[in-house]
């Protein structure tokens, strides 16, 4: 990586062999978070270690919980008790991790006498966080923004339950409320209207939470303990799906991706390939963690355009960008619609897709709530793309850069560390073993 932090990627004749990639970055923070709720100690192992997962890290030790870093990927989580967290003396900081802010903000409402005030970077500053607030402050919690944005300011209360419609289709908000309500006096009730990822309620039922689930809605009710014991992390979905793209539209591509988890709340990007004609096929079904997973086999396709509607996109909210890139390469018009929440991510992700994807040199165009792409069956020119800072940003341009004619120039490529610190070395390792059969 240069200076200025930019990564060239040059084009790759072929993507062939057999990798693994991080635990989920989602699973990780719960882990962390709840772990340090439990009682006793919780083993995690695979834990996905990253900016994101070690500022969760930070925030459960700076409220008294105790990791140990058994391993770059095993952590010993001491857990304090529900009610053990104490409010350290000053500001929590959750760096670029919407994540933690958020489920951390559910937990600290129910820490009752205790203040505690999160803050964040400059992207994290600039997210919505009134999606909290709001839901926090009618379960009776004290909860202070700075006009819906961070710092944010907790005082922990006696709470009550609540039947919450969530107003976004946010995991994230979801948790919260879910967290919270295992402080709550009575039910807590979350209704989603479309379902989103459900790392937290399968990992609350694991660590003996009371949880019910009904198709539109999860309910949880007060819990006096909590112990996980261990919790086994599988490889993280949105890690993998860079390398699936890449070797879906790179010509004579054949690579295994092992050990990733495939909980169908996360791999909507795998039935949007699918019906663009790309060829995945999962083997080795199995559990890891509580969490269904397998193995990977990609080879490369032909694509054919599609649509992705609202319904579909939570179920890959974080592989979208991927999404255009795929839709670039495909023949026909794709659109994606209903996809206004990826303006609330880590960039705009709808203007940061169009904007770097036409540097390199595709037909694509922003809408209000999505995108629509004019696919060519050929390799995009390369060029350089501006990552601004978002680590799935920064993945596209390179993905994007194997894909092309000239390659790619990734600028402030270092923001992959927010999920995925070795990705550029990953990938450098297997353009040069593909390179060499
Ligand atoms: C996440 C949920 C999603 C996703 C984010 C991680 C989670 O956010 O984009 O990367 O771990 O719950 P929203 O739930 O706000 O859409």
């Amino acid at each position: 990586m240069s200076a200025a932090g930019v990564v060239t990627v040059a084009p790759v004749a072929r993507l062939t062999g057999h990798i693994a990639v991080p635990g989920d970055k989602s699973i990780s923070h719960r882990a962390v978070l709840v772990g340090a709720v439990c009682e006793g100690e919780t083993l995690v192992r695979g834990f996905g270690r990253s900016a994101d997962t070690e500022a969760t890290i930070g925030a459960v030790r700076a409220l008294g919980a105790e990791v140990e870093e058994l391993d770059v990927d095993t952590l010993r989580v001491h857990g304090v008790g529900l009610r053990g967290l104490r409010a350290p003396a000053g500001p929590i900081d959750c760096a670029n991790a919407g994540t933690l802010v958020r489920l951390l903000a559910g937990i600290l409402a129910g820490q009752e006498g205790q203040e505690f005030e999160l803050t964040g970077d400059a992207s994290l500053s600039s997210r919505p966080m009134g999606r909290i607030v709001e839901p926090l402050r009618r379960m009776g919690a004290g909860v202070e923004s700075e006009d819906g944005h961070l710092p944010l300011r907790v005082a922990g209360r006696a709470l009550h339950g609540v039947v919450y419609e969530l107003p976004v289709a946010s995991a994230q908000v979801k948790s919260c409320v879910l967290l919270a309500g295992l402080y709550a006096d009575g039910e807590t009730t979350v209704v989603e209207p479309v379902p989103t990822r459900d790392h937290t309620e399968l990992l609350l039922a694991a660590a003996g939470a009371r949880v019910s689930r009904r198709p539109t809605s999860v309910t949880v009710r007060p819990a006096e303990r909590l112990a996980l014991g261990e919790v086994e992390v599988p490889g993280d979905f949105s890690s993998a799906a860079p390398f699936v793209v890449a070797a879906t539209l790179v010509p004579g591509s054949e690579l295994h991706v092992h050990g990733v988890n495939l909980n169908p709340r996360r791999t909507g990007l795998l039935e949007i390939l699918e019906r663009m004609g790309a060829h995945v096929y999962v083997y080795n079904r199995r559990r890891v963690g509580g969490e269904p997973a397998g193995d990977l086999e990609v080879r490369a396709a032909p694509l054919v355009a599609t649509e992705v509607e609202a319904a579909e996109v939570p179920l890959a909210i974080d592989e979208l960008p991927l999404f255009a890139l795929a839709a670039s390469h495909a023949r026909g018009e794709s659109v994606l619609r209903g996809a206004a929440e990826l303006r609330a991510k880590e960039t705009d992700r709808i203007d940061a897709v169009v904007d770097g994807l036409r540097a390199l040199g595709a037909h694509i165009t922003g809408t209000p709530d999505g995108f629509r792409v004019r696919g060519v069956p050929a390799r995009l020119r390369g060029g350089p793309l501006a990552s601004r800072g978002d680590h799935r940003i920064a993945m596209l341009g390179a993905v994007a850069g194997l894909a092309s004619r000239e390659g790619a120039r990734v600028e402030d490529a270092g923001a992959v560390a927010v999920s995925f610190p070795g990705f550029f070395e990953l990938l450098a390792e297997l353009a040069a073993a593909s390179a060499g059969e």
